[in-house]
């Protein structure tokens, strides 16, 4: 099934509700992939001909943005909407998983790489990156983007989420630029967090709650200067095999509580015992708030 939307009077209410409970909400809005839903609706901002089909399965579309004119007026637009609505420092733009086939394959693209003397798909992609940055930057807030927008160049001010390993991360710290860390292995909560054949399908991996407490965000190969620039660690839980709230609650804890010792800098690995057995005296906790 797909469908749905927020209205600007629904996003008010999830930003004030999650404010009383010291949470700023951040908008992410996927550029140039992850976009064929947008696609589907405004097939003229791809670089192919539609008409588009918003997916009914998951994954990598080849169907991304198309690095037009009216292609950007589109997203400053939908910025206009969304800035507003989320009244903190940042706006996630997206940035991964974007192959390059249609770009590679499109006379205008190509053209245009010419024209503006980049080398290849990935300067591309910084390109629209950067100039969706310096928009954003004009209307007073910074961007945060997945790893892949170190690819052909970083935009200057932005914060990377780095997810597809740490190598991202350490980059960022090295160049200074800030960098959240949230790889795949330690910090993705889609991951199984027990025996497959006990836990609800997952989409894989295996991510127990010891390895979510072990984890040290700041990479060792960083110096105390550079560690300064790593802003901080997040779980992702993407919910392609996650059927309701219940779920979501189940796949989150305890391991978020893990993970808030991490981010806190109280975890001690080699105490591990200590902090399960905390945890098992805060079941009580999360069976009286019905989780
Ligand atoms: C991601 O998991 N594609 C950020």
């Amino acid at each position: 099934r797909y469908d749905g939307f927020y209205t600007q009077e629904q996003i008010k209410e999830v930003v004030a509700y999650a404010k009383k409970l010291h949470i700023d909400v951040i908008p992410e809005i996927e550029m140039p992939g992850h976009a064929q839903a947008a696609l589907a609706a405004y097939p003229e901002y791809a670089c192919t001909k539609g008409p588009f089909e918003v997916w009914k399965q998951w994954g990598v579309s080849e169907n991304i943005f198309c690095p037009k004119e009216e292609t950007f007026k589109f997203l400053e637009d939908v910025m206009d909407e969304v800035i507003p609505l989320f009244p903190y420092e940042y706006v996630h733009i997206g940035g991964d998983e974007a192959p390059k086939k249609v770009w590679k394959e499109s006379k205008f693209v190509q053209d245009l790489i010419k024209e503006k003397g980049l080398k290849d798909e990935l300067e591309m992609q910084s390109y629209f990156i950067t100039r969706m940055e310096k928009y954003i930057n004009s209307k007073g807030k910074q961007i945060i983007g997945w790893d892949e927008i170190l690819e052909g160049g970083l935009a200057p001010n932005a914060t990377v989420m780095s997810w597809t390993g740490i190598e991202g991360g350490i980059h960022c710290a090295k160049t200074q630029h800030k960098a959240i860390m949230t790889p795949t292995g330690t910090n993705y909560f889609d991951y199984y967090q027990g025996n497959p054949e006990t836990e609800p399908i997952a989409i894989g991996g295996d991510l127990r709650l010891d390895k979510v407490y072990g984890y040290n965000p700041i990479p060792k190969e960083l110096n105390a200067e550079q560690a300064k620039y790593i802003w901080g660690t997040q779980a992702n839980l993407w919910t392609e095999y996650v059927l309701d709230f219940p779920h979501v609650q189940h796949m989150i804890f305890p391991r978020m509580m893990a993970l808030s010792e991490v981010a806190w800098g109280t975890s001690t690995p080699s105490e591990y015992k200590n902090f399960e057995n905390r945890v098992l005296d805060h079941f009580k906790v999360l069976e009286q708030k019905g989780i």
